[in-house]
């Protein structure tokens, strides 16, 4: 039986840095990396050899993770490690976008980290981790990114009552929430839009954030939020009135 970690979102940003950081742990056989980018996904095999397993889909069609469960029952495999990290973003007002990009939205950030978590859960035994990729989004209610920062509430909640759930099975779930991120977010969620987020304060890399959401993983934490300015945040927006947090972030933003 092999063990082995799936990441999703492999084939760029935070995801692509799990990848890296996970490739020298010798107690992962391989890792499956999914995104929709076959070529991407190749590549990483390219770079780095036969232990990565690329797995091309579209993981907002729910269909696709429970075909995705049915090629694992196929493999002899113990999961020690899923990082649903595959998301995406739309920085602007609710109705910039179509009612099918903001369901995607949804579907991709929500329903499919459900879906690949309890199709996940039967192949993993004692002392396995699941992290899950929500963001600093999910302290607070963001206006002009209404559906993300909600999705990544969800994520948030979900994953932390998830982890005291799972802790009969040995399973413990991380909630990673990371500020601003130097990925290829921007390219989708920036869209020229009238009102939305246009400045991005305190952006850090992503070996920072992957580095301490594994360490915090495997700590058994069930919430990883890196840097001083996140954790600041975090604490305002538990102390402050949400109406004002929103006002706060509104004026940082320049909207009116
Ligand atoms: N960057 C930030 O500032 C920031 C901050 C907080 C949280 N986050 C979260 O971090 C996670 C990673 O994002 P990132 O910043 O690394 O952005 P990114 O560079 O755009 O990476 C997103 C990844 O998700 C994959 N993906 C997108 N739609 C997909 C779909 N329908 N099915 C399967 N895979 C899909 C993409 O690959 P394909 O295009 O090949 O499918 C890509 O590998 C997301 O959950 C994001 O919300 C980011």
């Amino acid at each position: 039986m092999k063990n082995v970690a799936i990441v999703t979102g492999a084939s760029s940003g935070l995801g692509k840095e799990f990848v890296k950081l996970l490739i020298d742990n010798k107690s992962i056989d391989n890792i499956y990396v999914i995104s929709r980018n076959s070529d991407k996904l190749n590549k990483l095999k390219d770079d780095y050899g036969d232990k990565i397993i690329p797995y091309a889909t579209d993981l907002s069609d729910m269909n696709n993770i429970k075909t995705f469960g049915k090629y694992l029952e196929k493999e002899d495999i113990n999961i020690k490690l899923l990082i649903n990290n595959a998301g995406f973003a739309k920085f602007c007002s609710y109705d910039d976008i179509s009612i099918d990009e903001s369901l995607n939205m949804i579907n991709l950030n929500v329903s499919g980290v459900v879906t690949m978590g309890l199709v996940c859960i039967p192949f993993m035994k004692k002392n396995s981790h699941i992290i899950n990729i929500a963001s600093q989004a999910a302290f607070q209610p963001v206006p002009y990114q209404n559906i993300y920062s909600a999705t990544k509430s969800f994520v948030k909640n979900y994953s932390r009552a998830l982890n005291i759930e799972l802790k009969e099975k040995g399973i413990n779930v991380t909630a990673v929430c990371p500020g601003w991120i130097k990925t290829n977010l921007y390219d989708r969620g920036c869209i020229n839009a009238k009102k939305g987020t246009t400045k991005f304060s305190h952006m850090v890399t992503t070996d920072v954030v992957a580095k301490k959401a594994l360490k915090d993983a495997y700590n058994n934490k069930d919430i990883s939020v890196y840097g001083l300015y996140v954790n600041g945040c975090r604490f305002l927006a538990k102390i402050l009135p949400e109406k004002l947090v929103m006002k706060i972030w509104l004026m940082m933003q320049g909207i009116k």
